[in-house]
């Protein structure tokens, strides 16, 4: 676990392994996760393209999850989302990225990828990793879920209100996430504090999905120092 100044310093530094990656063998299969969390990380690696001529054109990239119930081009998709923050700003063709559509055909198009190469992932305010809301297995793979009360009101302002925000999502699920060779964990601010203490102090378990994460054997977590504000906390006396 790797705690930083700012989340400047955990973006640079993700962003340089994964430019390494690529430079080392050009064809590298990427995790893709969505939203405020890993943002910084693709602006990072656009920044490495421009600057040190990376070249990402073989990457491929398979989205976490996606919304449910959205018309197709739908701007507030993550598809539509990692078009504009990551597809075009990195030049990897649009063909490359894959989202998930039918859970069978997306475990066997990452298995025929020849697996995840790296895995980026955030964590929800609920524990949630991915759309793994509370309650998912260990073993669970690509499928369809509904959504929990917290996840769709963090979704509310891009949606303009709560009852806007779809109620159905696909995701990859606990076990096909800690398939992937690496897993690079990121959580930054307070609002995320008390969900990073549960994920890496709790048991392990479904009501915290997080803390599966610990189990994966490559796994590197970056939080600031507000993320990290609550963990190892021994209660006095
Ligand atoms: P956030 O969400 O990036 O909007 O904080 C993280 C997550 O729900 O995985």
């Amino acid at each position: 676990m790797i705690v930083v100044e700012r989340r400047e310093d955990a973006e640079r530094m993700l962003a340089r392994e994964i430019a390494d990656l690529v430079r080392a063998s050009g064809r590298v299969v990427l995790g893709i996760a969505t939203g405020r969390t890993p943002a910084g990380v693709y602006r990072e690696l656009a920044r490495l393209r421009k600057e040190e001529e990376v070249d990402f054109r073989r990457v491929e990239a398979f989205l976490l999850d996606e919304y449910l119930d959205l018309a197709t081009g739908d701007a507030r998709s993550f598809l539509a989302w990692t078009r504009e923050r990551v597809l075009d700003p990195l030049g990897i063709p649009a063909a490359q990225a894959r989202c998930p559509e039918n859970g069978e055909e997306y475990e066997r198009a990452i298995r025929d990828a020849g697996g995840l190469d790296l895995q980026i992932l955030g964590i929800g305010r609920n524990g949630h990793v991915a759309f793994n809301e509370p309650g998912s297995r260990r073993d669970s793979r690509t499928r369809v879920v509904e959504l929990h009360p917290w996840t769709r009101e963090d979704a509310s302002e891009t949606f303009g209100g709560i009852d806007r925000v779809p109620r159905r999502a696909i995701t990859m699920g606990i076990e096909t996430i800690l398939e992937a060779k690496r897993l690079r964990v990121l959580a930054f601010g307070a609002a995320k504090a008390q969900v990073v203490a549960q994920a890496f102090e709790r048991p392990i378990g479904p009501e915290v999905p997080a803390t599966f994460v610990r189990e994966h054997p490559d796994l590197e977590v970056w939080l600031d120092r507000e993320a990290a504000s609550e963990l190892f906390r021994t209660s006095p006396g």
